[in-house]
């Protein structure tokens, strides 16, 4: 008996930060897409909870409880007064450390594909309140598409978007830790009055439009600097991405993976070909968007 789960990556065409609140979280105006990277996630019922990965990245997924999707299954069994003896195995094709929720994605992924084996019943809302508390990314990771998150990032609006843009991504040498980057927002925003974070209107209706320059026009990230500021070499895998022509290069959330808006599938075939060629990242990933959250793709009760 088995069920797995399909889960995409993230990319935040706008993420605006407020300045720090006293429990140490940022208020966010958090514009996320779903991009066409995925991890899939499988369990099956096992003695006890114990969590495996495969995957090119899969040497760096810590496979103890701190995993996000270990901790998924903990929190919905302890919900239902059930032991959580589960197997859990990752197949990891998003990029870990890297800016593009794939941790968050592992534990949305583990979460719905527990609540279908256990036949836990948890509905929608049950489930995006545990994916709040997982962590501020997890239930975005769960609905996918397109939406506006504020709060922390957790509370989410469903976003219109009017076409499929594409997308090339430079993964980076090594990860960021994504509050060490918060931190550095801190300290770079030291002594500035910070505004609300908003979202932009200009950026929404690009979405809407489906309309790629303009969206190109609006993107932003306030987590960038700080980003830079960690790892500054990520400059040049920017201007390598510009300089091929891609419509706007920017970091991806906390980093460090760099994503580029081009126009269609010839221009990311070029962008991808010149960030390989200038050495400036490990890999290059090419995926469309938006793509849908986290589906149930088999579950297999014969096994
Ligand atoms: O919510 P999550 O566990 O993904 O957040 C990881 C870390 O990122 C937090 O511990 C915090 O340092 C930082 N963070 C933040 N403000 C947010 C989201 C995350 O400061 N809105």
């Amino acid at each position: 008996m088995s069920v797995t789960v399909r889960v995409p990556a993230k990319v935040n065409v706008q993420l605006a930060v407020g300045a720090a609140r006293p429990d140490g979280f940022h208020d966010l105006a958090n514009v996320f897409l779903a991009v066409g990277l995925y991890d899939e996630v499988t369990v099956t019922p096992a003695d006890e909870l114990t969590v495996t990965c495969e995957g090119p990245d899969a040497a760096e997924v810590p496979l103890d409880r701190t995993n996000l999707a270990a901790r998924a299954a903990l929190a919905l069994a302890e919900r239902r007064g059930i032991e959580p003896a589960v197997h859990i195995h990752i197949a990891k094709d998003i990029p870990v450390a890297g800016g593009m929720a794939g941790g968050s994605a592992d534990g949305a992924g583990a979460l719905l594909a527990c609540n279908e084996l256990w036949r836990a019943g948890a509905s929608r809302a049950e489930l995006l309140a545990i994916c709040a508390d997982l962590g501020s990314d997890v239930p975005f990771s769960l609905v996918g598409g397109a939406a506006l998150g504020t709060g922390r990032g957790e509370r989410l609006t469903a976003l219109e978007v009017g076409s499929t843009f594409h997308w090339v991504f430079a993964m980076a040498g090594r990860g960021l830790s994504t509050p060490a980057v918060f931190r550095e927002f801190d300290r770079l925003a030291e002594g500035r009055d910070i505004p609300e974070p908003v979202a932009s209107r200009d950026l929404l209706d690009a979405l809407a439009k489906g309309d790629a320059d303009a969206l190109a026009a609006a993107v932003s990230n306030d987590l960038q600097p700080a980003a830079l500021s960690l790892f500054p070499e990520l400059a040049d895998t920017l201007d390598a991405g510009r300089a091929a022509g891609a419509l706007t290069a920017l970091v991806s959330g906390s980093g460090p993976t760099t994503a580029f808006l081009v126009r269609d599938t010839a221009s990311a075939q070029k962008v991808s070909e010149a960030l390989l060629a200038s050495g400036t990242c490990r890999t290059v990933r090419t995926a469309t968007a938006p793509a849908p959250g986290a589906r149930v793709l088999t579950t297999d009760r014969t096994a």
